[in-house]
């Protein structure tokens, strides 16, 4: 069985950073109520004018460098999004013409916070069914363009950011020298739409909206979920919770982080964080995480690497691999 094996990764963040104490001044809040509550102390907010698809495009070179492999290797663009430049066409088909791929497909996947890991089993499952042999996997965000500034109880826990991989089809399942996705594992609960939604979109109303959360209800669902898709995951692996070297969750809050290693039995140590500097990124944050912890050499070939999320539809899952 053919493998999609991790060849490259890479993020970029927005230069201007955000701090707590500036988000103070704009509404009725305190950094240590911030910290208290999410863990977060600062997040990056994209320029003016700097959009979803130019933030996707350094990532994404980012990785295709580290992947060592030019844009026409390519045979297939997955970009996770829920903040898109435009209504159509595609973010990823901007991707694709910015990096000058002249062949392959490209197209966006919409499941908000879980983005990236639900278009990591998109592509892993076209390069396992021999569609693609190479594939891109971006998970790209502006969601200060769809906050409610006003609003204390969401506007503080956002941030921008984008974050890629590049996927390689490999043989060796089954052998020593099996590397990459193991298992992915995918949900949805379309009843929850009333607790994390934007008021707006092209359909509903014709505008862009606005985020809207009941953040304490989405909170209860959360650790729940994600404890067990991860269980899920490793099931039928012959892998358990103590064979995972590095968990690549998610960054909405660190308390939901915490709250998941402890129902885990996971070490909060095999946990890698970048909340507190990036806030909720969306689908850019698990991507932006992995790129910190392989840049910074946490995970090293071999590895097994646990990627979750949730978020709004509800969606959640989770990803498996050996790095
Ligand atoms: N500063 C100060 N006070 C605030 C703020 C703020 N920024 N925001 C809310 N409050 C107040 C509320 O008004 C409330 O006041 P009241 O008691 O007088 O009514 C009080 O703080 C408590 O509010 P809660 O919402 O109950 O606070 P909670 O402890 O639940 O923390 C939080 C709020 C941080 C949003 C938490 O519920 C949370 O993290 N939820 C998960 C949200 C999340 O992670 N969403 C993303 C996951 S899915 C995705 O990524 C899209």
């Amino acid at each position: 069985m053919r493998r999609s094996v991790f060849a490259g990764v890479g993020a970029y963040l927005p230069e201007r950073v955000m701090t707590n104490a500036e988000l103070a001044r704009m509404v009725d809040t305190s950094d240590e109520w911030i910290v208290e509550r999410s863990g977060i102390r600062e997040r990056r907010i994209a320029a003016a004018g700097e959009k979803t698809s130019d933030l996707a495009l350094k990532a994404a070179q980012a990785a295709l460098d580290q992947a060592g492999l030019e844009a026409d290797a390519l045979d297939l663009i997955v970009l996770a999004t829920a903040t898109p430049d435009e209504t159509f066409p595609a973010t990823a088909c901007a991707v694709q013409a910015g990096l000058g791929m002249s062949r392959g497909f490209a197209f966006d996947v919409q499941a908000v916070c879980s983005g990236f890991v639900f278009a990591l089993a998109t592509a892993d499952n076209f390069i396992k069914a021999g569609q693609a042999d190479t594939a891109l996997v971006i998970g790209a965000e502006t969601f200060s363009r769809i906050l409610d500034w006003k609003d204390r109880g969401t506007c503080v826990l956002f941030g921008d950011g984008a974050g890629a991989t590049v996927l390689r089809a490999q043989d060796g399942a089954g052998t020593a020298a099996d590397r990459g996705i193991l298992k992915t594992a995918l949900h949805s609960d379309g009843s929850k739409h009333d607790l994390l939604y934007v008021d707006g979109g092209p359909s509903a109303t014709g505008t862009v909206g606005q985020l809207r959360m009941q953040g304490r209800e989405v909170f209860k669902h959360a650790v729940g979920n994600l404890s067990a898709v991860v269980g899920e995951t490793l099931a039928g692996t012959g892998l358990g919770v103590q064979d995972i070297d590095w968990v690549v969750p998610h960054q909405a809050n660190l308390r939901i982080l915490d709250g998941t290693a402890r129902k885990l039995g996971l070490p909060r140590e095999k946990m890698v964080v970048t909340v507190d500097r990036h806030g909720n990124t969306s689908a850019a944050s698990v991507p932006l995480a992995l790129a910190e912890a392989v840049g910074d050499g946490r995970i090293q070939p071999g590895q097994v690497v646990m990627m979750e999320a949730m978020g709004g539809g509800f969606t959640w899952g989770a990803a498996l691999a050996r790095w």
